[in-house]
C-alpha cells in the first residue's frame, strides 16, 4: 500500500488510522507494507512516530500498544518529489522482488499531479499487471480537467485497475441503503411519483475549512461535496433495481440517474440553486470565525461554503418529484440526512392535528448516529379520532451492539480484494461533472456572489425560500 501525500491530513487523520484497525482486526498480513510517501526527507522511524502521534489522536482508546508496534513494523517511507524520475529509482529499489503481490497507489494529492506520478510510475517501472492506483476525489475541475486526468492516467492503468474513491460510498449507512431499498421487497412499489412528493438529501457540517483553506479556496462547497458525495448518495436513492450487486450492475444504474438529471442553464441557475459563505458566528455556543477570516482564505474571496439546489430527474419514476440538495460548513449540527416525504391520503377521513403537514416521513439518518425512522399517524389516546405523528425508529448503532467500519477500512481492503463496486466509473464521474459544469458557468454568468449566513445557523434565508417555493420546508427547520 504506497500512500502519496504520506504526511498529509488524509493519509494521517483517516488511512493510517483505518489501517492500523483493519490490522488489529487481523485483516492486514504480516507480509504487507505500508509506504508512505511525500516530499519532506523524513526517515522510516521519523515517519513511524509521526504516524504513531496521528493513530494515538485520533483512535483514542481504540489505540492499543502491542498491536501498534505489530502495526510499525509494516511501515516505510520513501521520499519522492512528484516530479524527480531519481526519486522513483528508490521507490523502484523498495519494491523489487515483490512483483507477484498486489500494489496499491492511493493518490492522496492535488489531482493535478495524478498525471505525473503515473507517468514517473510506469517511467521506473513499478505498475505491474496486480498493480491498482486509487485517485481521491474532487477528480480535477470541470469536465475537461477530469477527461485529461482520466486519459493520462488510463494510458498507464486499465480501467479495472482505477479506483475513483468517493468515501461516502464506504460509509455503512449507505450501504444500508441498499439493504433497505434492494433488501426489502415493502419499499420499492412505494419509490415512486405518486407516492413520494420530494426528497431532500442534507450533508451538513459544523467544521470549518480546518487547515485546508488553500484547497478548499480553490474548489469550494459545489465541486468539494455536491459533484461526489451529495449525488452519490442520490443516485443510490433514485436508482433503478440493479439485476445483481456486480459492480457495473451497480454502476450501469447509477450511471444512467446522472444522465437523467434536468441540467440546470442560465437563469435556471439563479431560481433553482443558492450559493452561501459563512461569516463570523457561534456554533453550539463556541465563537467562531467567519470564512474570510480564516487561515489561507483571500478576504475577497468568493467561493461559497454552502450549497443548497432543487434537482429534477428525467425518468418515468421522478418526473414531478424535486430532489433537494443541500451542503455547507459550519452549520447548526453535523447530520447527514436522507428525507422522504410521501403523499398526503387521496381523501382524508380523519381530523389531522393542525401541526400534522407531512404524514409519512421516512428520514435515514446517516451521521452522526445511524437510524432509520418511519413517521406514521396514530390514534392519539382518548376520546375522539384524532390522528398525531408518531415515529417507528430503528437505530442501527444499538441493534447491532458493534462498531461499524469507518468508510476508509471498507474502501482500502475493497482496493486490495479487488471489488469496484464502490469506486466510480470514468463515465459516472463525466456525468457527474456534465451536470455541475453549467451551474458553475452560471453563477459566473450572473455573477452570483454567495449570500452570507451566520455560523452556526442553517445557511442563508435563501436556501429556505428556495424549498418554501414549492411549499415544503427543509425537515430540521420544521
Ligand atoms: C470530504 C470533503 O470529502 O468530506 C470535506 O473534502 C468534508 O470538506 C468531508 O469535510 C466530510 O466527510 P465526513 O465523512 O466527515 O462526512
Amino acid at each position: 500500500m504506497l500512500l502519496f501525500g504520506g504526511t498529509g491530513d488524509l493519509v494521517t487523520r483517516k488511512l493510517l488510522p483505518a489501517l492500523y484497525r483493519r490490522y488489529a482486526a487481523g485483516q492486514v498480513s504480516e507480509e504487507s507494507r505500508i509506504v508512505g510517501i511525500a516530499r519532506s526527507a523524513l526517515g522510516v522511524q521519523d515517519y513511524a512516530h509521526q504516524a504513531e502521534t496521528a493513530c494515538r489522536e485520533f483512535l483514542g482508546t481504540e489505540f492499543d500498544e502491542p498491536h501498534w508496534r505489530g502495526f510499525s513494523r509494516l511501515l516505510g517511507y520513501v521520499k519522492i518529489d512528484a516530479g524527480d524520475a531519481a526519486d522513483y529509482e528508490t521507490l523502484a529499489a523498495a519494491l523489487q522482488g515483490r512483483e507477484q503481490i498486489v500494489r496499491v497507489f492511493f493518490y492522496s494529492t492535488a489531482s493535478t499531479l495524478f498525471a505525473m506520478i503515473t507517468q514517473q510510475l510506469a517511467r521506473a517501472g513499478v505498475v505491474t499487471p496486480l498493480s491498482r492506483v486509487v485517485l481521491e476525489k474532487p477528480l480535477g475541475n470541470d469536465v475537461a480537467s477530469a477527461h485529461l486526468i482520466n486519459e493520462q492516467v488510463g494510458a498507464i492503468f486499465t480501467e479495472q485497475q482505477i479506483y475513483r474513491i468517493d468515501h461516502y460510498l464506504g460509509k455503512e449507512a449507505v450501504q444500508n441503503l441498499m439493504a433497505l431499498r434492494f433488501g426489502n421487497a415493502l419499499f420499492e412499489p412505494l419509490w415512486r411519483r405518486g407516492l413520494i412528493r420530494h426528497v431532500q438529501i442534507t450533508v451538513a457540517e459544523e467544521l470549518g475549512v480546518e487547515r485546508r483553506g488553500q484547497f478548499y479556496d480553490a474548489t469550494g462547497a459545489l465541486r468539494d461535496m455536491v459533484q461526489n458525495h451529495l449525488l452519490q448518495l442520490l443516485c443510490i436513492m433514485a436508482m433503478e433495481p440493479p439485476t445483481s450487486s456486480d459492480p457495473d450492475a451497480v454502476r450501469d444504474e447509477k450511471l444512467k440517474v446522472l444522465r437523467a438529471l434536468r441540467p440546470l442553464r442560465d437563469r435556471d441557475v439563479l431560481v433553482k440553486t443558492v450559493r452561501g459563505q459563512y461569516r463570523a458566528g457561534s456554533v453550539h455556543g463556541k465563537p467562531v470565525p467567519g470564512y474570510l477570516e480564516e487561515a489561507d482564505i483571500s478576504p475577497e474571496s468568493t467561493t461559497e461554503t454552502f450549497v443548497a439546489l432543487k434537482a429534477e430527474i428525467d425518468t418515468w419514476r421522478w418526473a414531478g418529484v424535486p430532489f433537494y440538495l443541500r451542503t455547507g460548513k459550519r452549520l447548526q449540527d453535523r447530520i447527514t440526512e436522507l428525507v422522504v416525504t410521501f403523499d398526503d391520503v387521496p381523501h382524508p377521513i380523519f381530523d389531522k392535528a393542525a401541526t400534522t403537514e407531512a404524514a409519512n416521513l421516512l428520514v435515514i439518518r446517516l451521521q452522526p448516529d445511524e437510524s432509520i425512522t418511519l413517521t406514521i399517524l396514530a390514534k392519539n389516546p382518548g376520546e375522539g379520532m384524532r390522528l398525531k405523528p408518531v415515529n417507528l425508529a430503528l437505530d442501527l448503532g444499538e441493534t447491532f451492539k458493534t462498531r461499524s467500519l469507518d468508510a476508509y477500512e471498507r474502501l482500502l481492503m475493497d482496493t486490495v480484494k479487488g471489488n469496484l463496486t464502490l469506486f466510480m466509473r470514468r463515465d459516472e464521474l463525466d456525468a457527474a461533472w456534465r451536470w455541475i459544469d453549467p451551474i458553475i458557468a452560471g453563477w459566473r454568468e450572473f455573477d452570483e456572489r454567495p449570500k452570507s449566513y451566520m455560523a452556526g445557523s442553517w445557511g442563508p434565508a435563501a436556501s429556505s425560500a428556495l424549498i418554501g417555493r414549492d411549499g415544503f420546508e427543509w425537515h430540521d427547520e420544521t
